[in-house]
């Protein structure tokens, strides 16, 4: 255990650099279901840095296109706002949270990988229950996790005890951070999302996706989504950690506190889903390609 542990925690937080505003600016405005793309673009443009990334994106060799893209209307049409979700999140958070390279514990491959299948996942999910584009889940669970690299800058040595106690025991992270640091990423990456002052709907998931119930009533179902996300991306084999044995989906907390809202889940076929989500590997594969293009 580490003395004065939370104090410590807000410290590293403290001194992370903030989220620059562009990206708090544009995660407001995507996460409200009505999404003015001239907003997107006012925004962008008041940060060059921002506006560089998004041309380099849409002028990239994948999109294959024979003419190049020199506006920001035109690159933000191209790319929609999914890939703007992404870029806006992964800007903010890699900025800050990307460990210099020697000191890496945490597998940061690994560890976005299973970020953007769980943001891929609650977008999917949303898709099932509701229309409209689901933008906001894409990024709560993009950055469900970020406690983990929080708690990974507060001492390396222990996060990698952490991660080790996970391979050993079969345990998930989760639980080897109680054990071991007697926090966890949850708590910590909803601090971090408060500090970085964005919308309460990303901070309440990243500090209940492990206990949706203990969610504030309005994001409730939000946080079970994305929740219920996250064992689904470890479930495909996008997971950050090991113990999913045992586990039963329909049973979990996230899966009923849906269901109250969402009573035709009772007939959803969850093997179908799972089943069906190994065709959002290129999805996956392609926001992977996206966030990669920034870090
Ligand atoms: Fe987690
Ligand atoms: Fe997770």
């Amino acid at each position: 255990m580490i003395d004065d542990l939370w104090e410590k925690i807000e410290k590293v937080i403290d001194f992370l650099p903030p989220m620059p505003p562009v990206a708090t600016e544009l995660a407001a405005v995507l996460s409200s279901d009505d999404v003015d793309l001239g907003t997107i673009s006012r925004i962008i443009s008041r940060d060059p840095s921002m506006a560089t990334n998004v041309l380099k994106i849409a002028n990239s060799a994948a999109y294959g296109l024979a003419s190049k893209i020199t506006g920001i209307d035109q690159a933000i049409g191209m790319l929609g706002t999914n890939e703007l979700a992404s870029l806006c999140m992964c800007y903010g958070a890699a900025r800050g949270l990307t460990p210099p390279p020697r000191t890496v514990t945490v597998d940061l491959d690994r560890f976005w990988r299973h970020s953007v299948a769980t943001g891929v996942i609650a977008r999917k999910i949303w898709g099932k229950l509701e229309t409209g584009r689901g933008e906001q889940f894409y990024i709560a669970g993009l950055i469900h996790d970020v406690g983990c690299l929080v708690l990974d800058r507060l001492s390396h040595k222990v996060y990698a005890a952490i991660l080790d106690l996970t391979r050993k025991e079969n345990i998930s992270v989760l639980e080897a951070e109680r054990r071991i640091l007697g926090a966890s990423h949850d708590v910590a990456g909803g601090l971090l999302l408060e500090k970085w002052c964005l919308p309460e709907i990303f901070i309440e998931c990243a500090r209940c996706h492990h206990a949706p119930s203990a969610a504030s009533e309005p994001y409730r179902v939000a946080v079970a989504l994305v929740s219920l996300a996250n064992m689904l991306a470890r479930l495909t084999l996008h997971g950050f950690d090991n113990d999913m044995s045992g586990l039963i989906i329909s049973e979990t907390d996230a899966f009923r506190l849906l269901e109250k809202t969402y009573p035709q889940l009772a007939g959803f076929d969850i093997v179908k889903f799972v089943w069906d989500l190994e065709q959002a590997d290129r999805e996956i594969d392609e926001m992977e390609r996206l966030h990669r293009s920034l870090t």
